[in-house]
Formats: C-alpha cells, structure tokens, sequence
C-alpha cells in the first residue's frame, strides 16, 4: 500500500497556521492549560540550559495594563489566555559562582530558545481546537513591562501569546515561494521576478481578505518597517538588564 509520505496530521496542522486575534468567552480548561506548557517546556534547548521562563497573566488589572503597553491590542486585552515568555538566566546564574554573563550569544540563545518553546506552545495550542497571536508589542515598553512582572536581571519578556478558543478566523497569508527562502549548497541572491510575483499574489491576499482590507503588497508593508529606527531604547534596556554587554 502507498504511504503518503509528504502529508500527515502534523504538517497539516502546521501549515494551517492563522493568528487568531477574537476570542470566545469560554475559558481554557486546566487540561488543555497543562497540555500547551508540556509541549511548550519539551522543546529542544541550547546546552539543555533551559533558559526560558513563561508568565501566566491572571490579574485583570495587569491585563489590562500590558494590553495598553503592548500598543492597546485589543486581542491581549480580551483573550482568555495571556502568557508572557521571558529570556531567563537568572536562574541558572543563582547555580553558578562565578557566572560570566553579558554574552551577546547568551542573548541569542535565551530569544532562539524561547522562541523555539513558544512555537511549540502556538502548535499546541492549535492542536487542540484554540487559537492565538504572538505579541511581540510587549516590548514596546519592555522597561514598563519588566516592572510590572518584576522581572529581575539577567531576564527578560520576549513576546505573547494570547490565547483562547477562536470566535473568528483569519484566511491564511501565502508566505514567500521557497524559490527565494530555500537554497541548496550556497545563497543565492532572490529572483526579482519571483518577489514580483509574490508582491502580486500579496496583493489579492490584502484586496480580497474578510477584514482590514488594504490596497497593499509585502514589499510595501515591510519598507515602513525596515525604513525607520524602532525600539531605540533596547539597547540601553538589555544593557541594564545585564545582558549585551560584549
Ligand atoms: C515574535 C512575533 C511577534 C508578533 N507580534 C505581534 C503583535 O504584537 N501583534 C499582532 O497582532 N501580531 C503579532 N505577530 C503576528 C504576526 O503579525 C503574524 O504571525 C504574521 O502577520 C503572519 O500572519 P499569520 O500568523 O496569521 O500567518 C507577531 C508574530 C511573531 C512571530
């Protein structure tokens, strides 16, 4: 009998991937809860340091807050699940004597760690029927933020998730051809008619969607981003907070 070897439940689940940004009412059970963090915490690790810290949000007021210091994201405010996941080498440096922290690879390795371990949570998530949104918005006031988590040194919060179970989905965002992000032996710098091409798929992605439709392309949506300094403070922060220090 043949095998499907190219499709399974898995890959099928991954590459259905949408944010969800409205959620129902009704709660995350505490089963569905434990399930996401074991999937979240079983995620590979640099070292096996496990530098990676999750903060469930509770307080109502703190919600609120982080909604309003994440830029007054509507989905954070009302999601039924807030989870804010910190870079955390405090506690490993507590183990250690003669820690020799400030390492711009410690950096790297507690966002790559984290980010890796907040995937899982997302695919998790997922699999279990919810929906959620990473919120990098978190660090538009990351100081204001670590305050009010009183996250200690040698921390810091990375992004959201918020999370519930989906009142509205979102159409999938074709993502760029493997032509130009897939390479065999060396790089090759991007076919301009395949980013072409792509800018005009985009286009009938933004034009056509249920909502915030927008007479746009990708190209267009990342020059604002990449034209103009943002978050010029993190620097300073991080600095503080006891890493990028060499
Ligand atoms: C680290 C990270 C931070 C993000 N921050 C936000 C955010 O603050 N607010 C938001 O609405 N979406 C945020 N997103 C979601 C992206 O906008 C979204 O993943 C992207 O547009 C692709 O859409 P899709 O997830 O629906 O496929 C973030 C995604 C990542 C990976």
């Amino acid at each position: 009998m043949n095998k499907n070897l190219s499709s399974n439940s898995v890959i099928d689940l991954i590459c259905s991937h949408h944010s969800v940004r409205e959620f129902t009412d009704e709660p995350v059970s505490t089963e569905m809860r434990e399930a996401i963090f074991n999937a979240a915490r079983a995620s590979s690790s640099t070292c096996f340091l496990q530098e990676t810290t999750v903060i469930r949000i509770t307080d109502e007021e703190k919600q609120r807050k982080l909604a309003e210091l994440s830029g007054h994201q509507h989905q954070v405010l009302t999601a039924p699940e807030l989870w804010i996941f910190c870079a955390d080498m405090h506690r490993n440096i507590q183990l250690v004597d003669n820690c020799d922290t400030g390492w711009i690879e410690q950096l790297m390795i507690g966002c790559i760690d984290t980010g890796i371990f907040g995937q899982n949570a997302m695919i998790a998530l997922e699999s279990l029927g919810l929906g959620g949104c990473f919120i990098g918005g978190i660090r538009n006031n990351i100081e204001a933020v670590t305050t009010l988590l009183d996250l200690p040194k040698n921390t810091f919060p990375v992004f959201g998730i918020a999370f519930g179970h989906p009142a509205r989905h979102n159409e999938l965002k074709p993502r760029l051809p493997s032509a130009v992000t897939f390479m065999e032996n060396r790089y090759v710098e991007p076919d301009p008619e395949v980013l072409a091409q792509y800018d005009r798929e985009m286009e009938q992605y933004y034009a056509h969607r249920s909502t915030n439709k927008k007479a746009t392309n990708w190209s267009k949506t990342v020059s604002p981003i990449l034209e103009k300094e943002r978050r010029f403070f993190m620097l300073d922060y991080l600095k503080r907070q006891g890493w990028a220090l060499k």
